[in-house]
């Protein structure tokens, strides 16, 4: 038994040492415009950082040492973000502004962070597909640029977990209200345990009529290489683009491929108002915005009445 568990968290620990993640932010954000013109939508601040920032750490804490971000034509900002700036660097230290120092040298010293261009956004099946050449043979994670986890346990680090134990290809899904499928890929699946689907069969964005589940993806994953032959089968779906719910679901006829119902929130930031909400939410539980911001709010609130 000891032996046993002794194994297992040695091969979770093997799985999670050699995963790469892939971190597709190459989208045009058109939900976001004018704003997304010339600024990364995954740069918005939410708090004290953009929004790419968790997801490396995300990465990062999970044990992830190499991480690949496909950017795109306006993105140049999420590269200098991870970049060493000694000038910035200079000023701070000359100042006596230890604290930012050290945390800028430490986010530009987080992971080894590699980029590659979409020269066109077809869609986020094929930012993954770009990932080839640098994942090879391997499993690897895919976490999107513009979505925030939040968790005791990272949420990419419970799928690499359930990975290293039954292999396959692990999806994160969460329930999602009927009148809120139609903005997601749904799975239809049997369940395995309280939180883990065998899934055999996914839809892009359905009608709540044609939903064959409420479980929803939400934008976090541990692939099988094979996903990439998948993709390269996959035909352009909604919107002309290369859907990597389309090759997933070819991938489900071939290969295991399982939905785990992670613990934790999950924030898109993907539109206006999921970025306000989430801005909000997570200000209002800082400890030094918080209790001034929720003043501010209650009293404009009051005002509303
Ligand atoms: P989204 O569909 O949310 O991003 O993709 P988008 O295409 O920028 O959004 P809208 O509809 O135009 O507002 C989820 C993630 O996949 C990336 C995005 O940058 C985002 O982080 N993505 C999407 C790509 O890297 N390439 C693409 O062609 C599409």
């Amino acid at each position: 038994m000891v032996v046993a568990s002794l194994k297992q968290k040695i091969m979770k620990e093997y799985v999670g040492d050699r995963m790469k993640a892939v971190i597709p932010a190459a989208g045009l954000g058109v939900r976001f415009l004018p704003l997304t013109k010339d600024m990364p939508k995954e740069m918005l601040p939410v708090v004290h950082k953009p929004t790419i920032q968790y997801v490396v750490e995300e990465a990062v804490s999970s044990g992830i040492k190499d991480i690949l971000i496909i950017t795109g034509r306006g993105k140049r900002s999420i590269e200098d973000h991870f970049d060493r700036s000694l000038e910035l660097e200079n000023v701070l230290g000359n100042n006596g502004r230890t604290e930012d120092l050290e945390e800028i040298i430490r986010i530009a010293n987080m992971a080894n962070i590699h980029y590659l261009r979409q020269k066109v956004p077809l869609g986020l099946g094929d930012a993954v597909l770009l990932a080839r050449q640098h994942v090879g043979n391997e499993p690897f994670a895919v976490m999107l640029g513009d979505t925030i986890n939040l968790s005791k346990v990272p949420v990419v680090k419970q799928l690499i977990d359930m990975h290293a134990e039954l292999g396959g290809s692990i999806i994160a899904v969460e329930p999602v209200s009927r009148d809120k499928v139609q903005d997601y890929g749904i799975i239809k699946g049997t369940n395995i345990s309280d939180n883990l689907y065998d899934i055999e069969d996914l839809v892009e964005k359905p009608s709540p009529e044609e939903a064959p589940s409420d479980m929803g993806i939400t934008g976090t994953y541990v692939l099988s290489p094979r996903i990439f032959d998948c993709l390269e089968r996959t035909p352009p779906g909604r919107g002309g683009e290369i859907q990597l719910t389309d090759a997933l679901r070819l991938l489900s006829k071939e290969e295991k491929v399982y939905g785990l119902k992670f613990e934790g929130r999950r924030y898109d930031i993907g539109d206006k108002l999921g970025w306000l909400k989430t801005t909000m939410e997570l200000a209002l539980e800082d400890p030094e915005l918080g209790p001034q911001l929720s003043e501010y709010l209650q009293l404009l609130m009051a005002q509303q009445r």
